[in-house]
Formats: structure tokens, sequence, C-alpha cells
């Protein structure tokens, strides 16, 4: 039974307080963490998406209105080859328009699903998806532009695992739902009732919008239980605004083996893992001592990489118990996966500067004008930034003001070449499509689809209301 005489005297719970000042834990005694449904089209090449509306409820308490694909909140994880066409069916049953784009698919921007390509109420839109990229763990959500905060908010985001079905040759962890986890981490804010809210003051327009309730595939309070061996962590920041500095709360390490974009050649150990909005991090941790641990999070961290402030406690992101009876099938850590990291040669480069801009005080306010923009300009539909050579290498220098911003780019993946000057963080130097700028970075990347100008690709900071607010712009590609 649920006591909040237990709850308080937990100290993960205590901890998870002082992110979450008002509430909150799940009122069940064994509360196991769900994966999402998982559709595998591997083998039929095809899957399909019903947008729509649905209740949630979060911690026991009043129900929410939430939105998902084929079910409540959230969508399935679909598991599609990493190479060949699969084709995708999304209706949307809902009672506004959204879109759906594929994060960290590189594929041409006419089946890209940004803020040009809206699927109206009612109606269905099926892109045949071409794939030729390395296996990855990438994700899908709702674009709309000045709508994507509320619109992810309420639920409208899943999981893809890019697949070339390698991964047991490779050593990895692949069984779905017992040794292989798929952890979509969201912050949510619960009122007083329960519910779920998402009331944008100036000050959330300004910094992003942040919660009071950490949320694991849609639950509040799970344990994820794991068997008494190596598990393989699939971790995607789907929050609107919170990044999340990860670490094991006894310290063991996480071995990373993959970022956005693919797998890297071997595993590489971290203490310490920022994970920002819109990244995606594969990382295999060993619970072979059989004790239980929990995932723990810093505060957000707004300034600072180095692991937050360290008067502030952690907060409790996932606890893990281990349960022996499951099949513990990989025990040993693999020295090599294959996969790549990134050596592109910087030789004739088109150079451009990007400036994340946020503009603070009444003047950024005024005019009608939006705080958020980038070389000056707030997002317009209507404008194209800038036009890339199909085929063309270009390094993007990243400057970032006011605060920490997660920059991401369609259609790609890329390098990161530079954080401040020096060699990126050893979890920046697999193959990414968004990096946490902290003052500056440089990305290298080849554009290798094409984007019309009148269905361009998007690049923008991941804070979803820095991007509805207008920290987006557009490239063609041809
Ligand atoms: Cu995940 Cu343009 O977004
Ligand atoms: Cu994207
Ligand atoms: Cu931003």
């Amino acid at each position: 039974m649920f006591s909040r005489r237990n709850f308080l005297t937990s100290a993960g719970a205590l901890a998870a307080l002082s992110l979450m000042p008002r509430i909150v834990r799940a009122q069940t005694a064994v509360n196991r963490l769900a994966m999402p449904p998982l559709w595998d089209a591997t083998e039929t090449g095809q899957f399909a998406l019903n947008a729509q509306a649905g209740v949630t409820n979060f911690i026991g308490q009043a129900d929410s209105v939430t939105w998902g694909f084929n079910q409540s909140f959230l969508g399935p994880v679909v598991r599609m080859r990493s190479t060949g066409e699969t084709r995708a069916e999304v209706t949307n049953a809902l009672d506004e328009a959204i879109s759906v784009h594929w994060h960290g698919l590189v594929a041409p921007g006419d089946v890209d699903g940004g803020p040009h390509q809206l699927v109206q109420a009612g109606d269905t839109w099926t892109p045949t998806l071409p794939v030729d990229q390395p296996a990855a763990t990438i994700w899908y959500h709702s674009h709309t532009h000045g709508e994507t905060g509320r619109q992810v908010y309420n639920g409208l985001a899943g999981v893809i695992h890019l697949t070339d079905g390698e991964d047991d040759a490779r050593g990895l962890p692949s069984t779905y739902d017992v040794d292989d986890l798929t952890l979509v981490l969201q912050d949510r804010f619960l009122g007083q009732d329960g519910r779920m809210e998402y009331a944008l003051s100036m000050h959330d327009r300004m910094m992003g919008f942040m919660g009071n309730a950490m949320v694991i595939n849609g639950q509040v309070g799970a344990t994820a239980v794991v068997p008494k061996g190596i598990v393989r962590l699939r971790l995607l920041n789907g929050s609107n605004a919170r990044i999340y500095g990860l670490r094991m709360s006894d310290n063991r390490p996480m071995h990373l083996i993959g970022t956005d974009s693919g797998l890297l050649d071997r595993p590489a150990a971290l203490g310490f893992l920022t994970l920002a909005p819109g990244e995606r991090y594969e990382v295999l941790v060993d619970f072979g001592d059989g004790r239980e641990v929990s995932l723990v999070s810093e505060q957000s961290l707004r300034a600072d990489l180095g692991g937050g402030d360290p008067s502030v406690p952690p907060f409790e992101v996932l606890p893990f118990a281990i349960d022996p009876a499951l099949p513990a099938r990989i025990t040993r850590l693999p020295d090599e996966i294959g996969g790549t990291r990134p050596d592109l040669v910087a030789d004739s480069v088109i150079a451009r500067q990007i400036s994340l801009d946020m503009g603070m005080g009444p003047m950024a306010m005024m005019n009608g004008g939006s705080p958020h923009a980038i070389n000056g300009q707030s997002f317009d539909m209507h404008r194209l930034n800038f036009q890339v050579g199909l085929g063309g290498l270009e390094r993007w220098s990243v400057s970032a003001s006011m605060m920490l911003h997660p920059f991401h780019v369609h259609g790609v993946k890329f390098q990161v070449l530079s954080e401040n000057g020096a060699p990126p963080r050893m979890q920046n130097t697999g193959w990414k499509d968004t990096v946490l700028v902290n003052g500056q970075a440089e990305i290298l990347m080849r554009f290798e689809r094409a984007a019309s100008t009148k269905l361009p690709f998007m690049f923008h900071c991941h804070i979803l209301e820095h991007e509805d607010g207008g920290m987006m712009g557009q490239f063609a590609v041809a």
C-alpha cells in the first residue's frame, strides 16, 4: 500500500521532492515500468500511426486528457530496417492539424514531416520512407509550427529502432522489454489534482517549460525490472525543455554504445551523461551484482555541464529492481560493436555561423517580435534561410546565447568537431543529429538528401518553447 510516510522517508523520494515540490508518486505497491507496444515493421515494411485523444491517469488522482498514437499517451516503438523502404500511414483523428517528423531519419525533405507537411484533422498521410543509414535509436513527433511544444507535451511522440539485424552478432542485448529497454524521459507538470497542465508563463516561454513530475514511457513512479546481467538502455529525452545530467546512484559506469545517429566502434565508460531535449543515447549498464540502483539526474542544467550544483541533491529518474528469474543473455561487455565514429575530412567546406539568439527584457517583446531567433531573425514559414548543395560538406559554427540550447538539424547526421574550441566530450564523438551547445560548437556534415524550397529542412533549438518561439530556420538542399 502506498503510504505518504514511506514515500517521504525514502532517500530517492526526498530528492525527488526537491524537484517536485507538490507531489508525486503512483499509488500502487508494485509498479513495473511498461515498455511502449512494439510495432515490428522489419518484415512487412509498413506501420500505421493513428493520432488520437485519450485519458491518462498519472498518479491515481484526476484523469488527464492526453494524446498518443494508437493509444492514449505517446506511441509505439516502431522497429524499422535501417536500409530499404518503409511505408508509414499517419492518420489524424484529432480535431486540429498535426505533423509527424521522423527525427533522426536521414530522409528527403518531401517525407520529413516538418511544419510544411501538416496532416489536417481527419486526413491520412502515407509517406514512403527511404532509409539507408546506420542502425540507431531515433524518434518521431509532431512538428506543427507554434504548436510543437503543446502537441508533443500532450503525447504526440514515439521511438523508432532502426535495425540492421546485427545486434546479436555484436554481443548487444536485443530482447525487447527484457534486456533492451526503451526509456522516454519526460517531465510533466501535474497540478494539485494530479492533472497534467501546460500553461505557459512569460518565464516558461523564455526559458522553456519545466514539469514537477518525472514521467518515463508515460508512467510516474514505476520501477524497471531487469535481469541480473547487462542491460541496454535506449534513452530519449522527449521533454520540452529539461536537460538531464544522468548518472547511476552508486556511480557504476554507464557504457556508452550509441549516440543519436548510430553505434560507436566500442563502448566507452561514462560516469555522467547529459541528455538534452531531442537527444538519444544508448548505454549498457551491468546489473550483475544483483543490487538495486537508480538512474538519477542533476537538476536541470541551464548553465553548467560539469555535473550540476553539488549543493542541490539529484532527483531519481528511474529505480531498477533485479529479477534473477529473467534471462541474463549478455553478461560480458562487448569489446567491439562495429559502429563508426565520424571522421569527415573538412577540406573544401562551406562554413556558416549560426547564432541561437535570446533577447531579454521588454525590447525583445516589442513590435510583435519574438525573443527567440536565429542570426537575429525569428522563424518565418515563408522565408528560406539558405540553400545547401546536394552532396556538399558544410561546417557550421553554432553559438548559444544566455543558456544551453540543444541544436538539431533535419535530414543529416553530423560530426561534432569541437566544443568551445576543444575536442568534443566523449558523448559527442559519435554520429549526432542534436548537440547541446554550451557556448559554441562546430559541426560538420554532408547533405545527402534533397529538400525543395517548398518542403525544406528545419534547423532549430530543441527546447520546444524556443522552437515555437522562432529559434528555428529552414534550408533547401539541391
Ligand atoms: Cu525533433 Cu525538428 O525536431
Ligand atoms: Cu528532426
Ligand atoms: Cu533554446
